[in-house]
C-alpha cells in the first residue's frame, strides 16, 4: 500500500524531469491507480508558450495511454512557497479522466502536503453527462 508520504516523495522527484524552459518552474505529479501503479508528470514548455503542458496532464495522459482508467489519488509538487493546486484546465482533465473522488495531494516546496477531494476543487463540473 503506497501512502501519501511515498506519493509525495515521489512527485517531489518528479521535478527533476521538467522542462520548464521559460518560466523555470518546476512541477512534478505522481498518479496512483486503484491498483497501487504509479506513473509520474512533469511540466514540458514551448516557445508558443499556450502549448505548454502541466505535470499532472503529462500523467494523466500517459497513464491513459498505458491502459490505465481508475485512480486513486495524485500528488503534484511545485516550487511555490504555498501549496501547488492544479491550473483549471488540469482540474478538468483530472475530474473527467479520475473522478471526482480523487485525492489530490498538493506539496508546497519544503515537502509539507495538504489532500482535497477533486470535487472540492471542481464542484459543479460540466462533464460528459451533459452531452447526452
Ligand atoms: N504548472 C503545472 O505543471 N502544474 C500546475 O499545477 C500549475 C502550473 C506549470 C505550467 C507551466 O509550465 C509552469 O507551471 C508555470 O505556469
Amino acid at each position: 500500500m503506497i501512502s501519501d508520504k511515498e506519493l509525495v516523495e515521489l512527485a517531489i522527484k518528479a521535478k527533476e524531469k521538467a522542462i520548464p524552459t521559460y518560466s523555470n518552474f518546476h512541477v512534478g505529479a505522481a498518479l496512483l491507480t486503484e491498483d497501487e501503479k504509479i506513473i509520474i508528470g512533469a511540466n514540458i514548455e514551448n516557445a508558443s508558450y499556450g502549448l505548454t503542458i502541466c505535470a499532472e496532464r503529462t500523467a494523466v495522459f500517459k497513464a491513459l495511454l498505458d491502459g490505465e482508467r481508475k485512480f486513486k489519488s495524485i500528488a503534484i509538487a511545485g516550487d511555490s512557497d504555498d501549496y501547488i493546486t492544479p491550473c483549471g484546465a488540469c482540474r478538468q482533465i483530472l475530474i473527467e479522466f479520475c473522478g471526482n473522488n480523487l485525492d489530490v495531494i498538493m506539496i508546497n516546496k519544503k515537502g509539507d502536503f495538504i489532500k482535497k477531494k477533486m470535487n472540492d476543487l471542481l464542484p459543479y463540473s460540466f462533464g460528459g453527462d451533459f452531452l447526452k
